[in-house]
Parts: structure tokens; C-alpha cells; sequence
């Protein structure tokens, strides 16, 4: 699926700029700066792709892309960010609700969360408004190239006992490192299911 080809489809900044719904969506959320771009990049095997960034916010819009024709992969703006302004908060709260409400060919939102940190309040409330949209999500822990084995066995224990509580969470957790390519496998083989769902 990620051998092909992967083209930028487009980026939206509003909701009336979404492309029109069509083939089996996935997308990738989670906290600023948390590597979702890098995540997106390492699966299709290129550095190009997503655009990645050291400042956070990189990702303003929801950047849709096509995989071979078949899938739809979308980089989420993140958030969390301390500093944003409230207008562009609200902003982002509007497109974000606005897209994962609307969206029926959405399998599934992999939420991304920074090992070094585990799940924070920002978190926890996007994964209520996962909830509330009835959008299957699953956690995907990523950076773990920065931690030993044994935190990320602790990181992995937490999150799993917090998911465990969550009716729209998928129960199997993810651990990844882009830079290590470590758990990409795991990831291919969840949205290649999901492609053919
Ligand atoms: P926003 O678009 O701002 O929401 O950020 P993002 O979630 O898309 O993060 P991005 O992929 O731009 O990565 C942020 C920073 O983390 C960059 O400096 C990356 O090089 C770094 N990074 C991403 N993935 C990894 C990883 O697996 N290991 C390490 N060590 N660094 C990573
Ligand atoms: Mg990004």
C-alpha cells in the first residue's frame, strides 16, 4: 500500500475546504510537535511527504493525502500548544470538531502521544471528543528511540490501564519510533486492514 505513490491531495484551513468524502480515511492527531508529520513520513519511506518542524504548530490545516489511489491518509493540525493565541484555539476547535463529526469514511484516528510524556489533559480531551463523534481511535506512543526499555514499559502500562476505560479506544496500543523505524510494521499492517475493510 505505502510502496506507490503518495501525493499531496490538499490542505484545508476550513471546513468548507475539505475535500469531498470518498475513499476509507485514516488520520493522525496528538499534541503539537508529538511527530505526527515524522510518523506519516516514516510510513511511506520518504522524508517529504509531511511537512515536519523543531516549532511546534507546524501543521495548521488538515493536510489530506492519497495513498495508490486507495486510502486517504490526514495530518491533524496539533494542539496543546501553550502559547496559541485563543482565536486560532477556537479556530482549530471548529475545524477539527467540525471534520470528525462530518466524516463518514473515517475508519479510524490514530492518536499520537509523546512517550517521554504519556497522556495529558489535552489528551484526554480530545479523546472525549473521539467519544462523542463516534470515531474508533487507537494510541500510538512515539519517540520511544528516547527512552529505556523500562520506561517505556512503564509509559506502555499506564496508557494501556487509561485506554482500557474508553469505549471508542482500540485496545491495542502502538509504540513507534520514526526515527528508529521501530513499530512501522505494526502501523502498516493496521491501515492496510483498514484499506481494505
Ligand atoms: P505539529 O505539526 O507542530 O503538530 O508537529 P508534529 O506532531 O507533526 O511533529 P513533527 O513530525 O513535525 O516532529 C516534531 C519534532 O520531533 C521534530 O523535530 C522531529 O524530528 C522530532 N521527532 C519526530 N519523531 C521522532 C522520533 O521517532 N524520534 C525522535 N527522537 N524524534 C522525533
Ligand atoms: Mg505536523
Amino acid at each position: 500500500l505505502f510502496a506507490r505513490d503518495i501525493t499531496f491531495l490538499r490542505g484545508a484551513v476550513a471546513l468548507d475546504g475539505l475535500p469531498d468524502a470518498g475513499k476509507p480515511e485514516i488520520a493522525f492527531a496528538g499534541r503539537s510537535n508529538v511527530g505526527k508529520s515524522s510518523l506519516i513520513n516514516a510510513l511511506c519511506g520518504r522524508s517529504t511527504v509531511a511537512r515536519t518542524s523543531n516549532t511546534p504548530g507546524r501543521t495548521q490545516e488538515l493536510n489530506f493525502f492519497d495513498v495508490n489511489g486507495r486510502l486517504v491518509m490526514v495530518d491533524m493540525p496539533g494542539y496543546g500548544f501553550a502559547s496559541a493565541p485563543k482565536d486560532k484555539v477556537d479556530a482549530w476547535t471548529r475545524l477539527v470538531k467540525g471534520y470528525l463529526k462530518g466524516r463518514p469514511t473515517l475508519r479510524r484516528c490514530f492518536l499520537l502521544v509523546d512517550s517521554r510524556h504519556g497522556l495529558k489533559d489535552s489528551d484526554r480531551d480530545m479523546m472525549k471528543l473521539l467519544d462523542q463523534a463516534a470515531v474508533i481511535y487507537q494510541v500510538v506512543l512515539t519517540k520511544i528511540d528516547k527512552l529505556k526499555a523500562s520506561e517505556v514499559e512503564a509509559v506502555r502500562a499506564r496508557t494501556v490501564d487509561e485506554i482500557s476505560r474508553h469505549v471508542a479506544a482500540h485496545p491495542v496500543l502502538i509504540l513507534t519510533s520514526s526515527e528508529k523505524g521501530l513499530g512501522l510494521a505494526d502501523l502498516r499492517c493496521e491501515i492496510v486492514q483498514l484499506a481494505e475493510a
